[in-house]
């Protein structure tokens, strides 16, 4: 259980309306709360403290949501190094206040040199490990490019500020929580194949303990080369040659013209509708925005009010409409850039309603919806969203990561920074799960240059043409239903955005075939009626790590998950 949240710093406190509420969760399953920070200011909600704090520092500067979240991403690739990246990629979904929509796409590519067939071996079989550890699972990185985008489309503030916070958290250092230190020396392990490691996760030859301030003095000058170069220094200039040479050694793939030739890019919202509210979120190369608003369609033909959270009705019905949607990620869903996507088909509700013709009083066989595969799910997980909206009403989500937690474990060694594995979120052959047991056909198979599908979904809803939430989370597949499971809470079980943070999940997509569920979520006898229904279910320790903004009435309420370490920062408007 975690204490309330008190603002960090005075100068940045928030209006007379800032108010903290503990709230408990609905039910007594959960042990967790989830504290709610509101305000009528700027707000911030991210997963980790200190970088929530240099985004409200940035709006209290007098820079937009843009800054602000230029500047907690730059951050969080210093305090949150098993997730938060200058080696990785993500997606941002920007709402400016005249009402205009932004996504901006800095998924990561497969180097020019990567080949269909790349991870597997003589007979066809997946060669383990190959695309989720080590320098061949690294995928052209995109983080730079995008942030560096999104601040020349709509920065104010000069984009070496942005980046001062950061540079002096590397270069000065910052007290490492027990968290972090726990999860920096989970690293050892890895220690023996990739001895440059220990010089991440080491200070002064030994283990990080909490408490101990980490400085990355080669961090703090890879940042200082892209303030002061811009995305050049990144992708053509020094940093460049740094990524090149690493993978020369190592024997990768990514080469400078690879770095030269990656360009972030602009793409519009998926859009749709539930009950009345507005949903914005990923199109593809995410599945995120596609599959959350197929899911939503087939609920919406529910009456889920009735049925109360949590009640074996709603979750079946919930779960029956994530099978189907997952069904479709794996069968039709790849980079928009290489294969034709059909998403106004898939969001439509012609199509909810043939689906939801096909779901009956018990589960549906995943073996009996076309296109099966046999999979298991393994784990290790990492990304991060943070949620900012500013005092002028500008909203952004972004969600981004290195794939795994510390990504392929490759450390620049040079630069200080990590590299991700996201060429795992490729389809490796037709129905070899990756490490979210997410399966895939020739839509999401490997080409040069291509983007690997995501299930990140950085989303806004609007209610009336008004922001009323912003939110996303980490979670591999179960990004998706966790950002579903929160929009039905609050939307049909009118909970507020800390209890629907709070509530136990559960999770399914389509294979293997199972509930996955928090400790919880269910009681036994719930879980007797759901096995009589047809269903497995699989206990997960946690899922997601939701950082969430509600607005009603122009008051922000800040929300970030007591499953993880994040925190709300707010900022008075003047
Ligand atoms: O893009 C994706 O869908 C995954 N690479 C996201 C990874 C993730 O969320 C790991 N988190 N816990």
């Amino acid at each position: 259980m975690r204490g309330l949240i008190l603002p960090n710093n005075l100068a940045i406190m928030p209006s007379l309306i800032m108010v903290l509420v503990l709230l408990f969760t609905p039910q007594a399953t959960c042990s967790q709360m989830a504290t709610e920070v509101c305000s009528d200011g700027g707000m911030i909600v991210s997963a980790y403290p200190l970088a929530s704090k240099v985004g409200a520092q940035v709006l209290e500067m007098g820079g937009n949501a843009v800054d602000a979240a230029v500047a907690v991403g730059f951050a969080l690739a210093v305090v949150y190094p098993q997730a938060g990246n200058i080696g990785g990629g993500g997606f941002s979904i920007i709402r400016t206040a005249s009402g205009a929509d932004y996504f901006v796409d800095f998924r990561e590519k497969a180097p020019l040199a990567a080949s269909r067939d790349m991870y597997l071996g003589g007979s066809g079989k997946v060669i383990e490990g190959a695309s989720t550890i080590g320098i061949e699972a690294v995928g052209v990185p995109g983080t730079v490019a995008g942030l560096y985008l999104e601040h020349e489309r709509f920065g104010s503030i000069p984009w070496l500020q942005l980046l001062r916070p950061s540079i002096d958290l590397a270069r000065n250092g910052f007290e490492v929580s027990a968290e972090l230190a726990a999860s920096l020396n989970s690293l050892e392990r890895y220690s023996e194949r990739f001895p440059g490691l220990k010089k991440f996760y080491m200070v002064g030859g030994k283990h990080i303990e909490e408490g101990d301030t980490l400085r990355q003095p080669r961090l703090a000058r890879t940042l200082e080369l892209i303030a002061a170069e811009g995305k050049s220094a990144f992708y053509q200039g020094r940093v460049a040659g740094m990524i090149a040479d690493e993978m020369k050694m190592g024997g990768g793939l990514i080469t400078r013209e690879d770095l030269a030739s990656y360009r972030a890019v602009f793409r519009k919202p998926v859009e749709g509708s539930y009950r009345g509210y507005k949903i914005l979120s990923a199109p593809p190369p995410s599945s995120g925005g596609t599959i959350l608003l197929e899911i939503l369609k087939i609920l919406e033909g529910y009456d889920l009010t009735s049925c109360g959270p949590l009640s074996l009705q709603s979750v079946h019905l919930m779960v029956e409409a994530e099978r189907r949607a997952f069904r479709d990620r794996a069968e039709y869903l790849g980079d928009p850039d290489f294969v034709e996507n059909p998403v106004s088909r898939l969001i439509s509700k012609e199509y909810a309603d043939s689906l939801r013709r096909t779901i009956t009083g018990n589960a549906t066989p995943s073996s009996t919806l076309q296109g099966s595969f046999n999979i298991q799910v393994k784990e290790h997980l990492q990304t991060t969203h943070y949620s900012i909206i500013d005092c002028m009403g500008n909203a952004v989500a972004t969600t981004t990561t290195l794939n795994s937690s510390y990504g392929s474990k490759v450390l620049v060694e040079r630069g200080g920074f990590l590299l991700n594995n996201e060429m795992d979120d490729f389809s490796i052959k037709p129905g070899a799960p990756n490490i979210y047991g997410l399966v895939g056909n020739e839509a999401n198979s490997i080409a040069p240059g291509k983007r690997m599908l995501s299930s990140m979904s950085p989303t806004i809803v609007l209610d009336g043409g008004k922001i009323f939430m912003i939110l996303g989370t980490p979670g591999g597949s179960t990004i998706i239903t966790t950002v579903a499971q929160i929009i039905v809470d609050v939307i049909d079980f009118r909970m507020s955005v800390s209890d629907a943070v709070s509530m136990p999940r559960f999770h399914h997509q389509w294979l293997p075939d199972e509930i996955f569920y928090e400790k919880n979520a269910f009681t036994e006898k719930e879980m007797e009626e759901l096995k009589t229904m047809g269903y497995e279910l699989s206990e997960r320790s946690s899922i997601g790590d939701v950082q969430v903004i509600q607005v009603v009435d122009s008051i922000r309420c800040g929300v970030s998950d007591p499953r993880g370490m994040g925190e709300a920062a707010s900022q008075w408007c003047r």
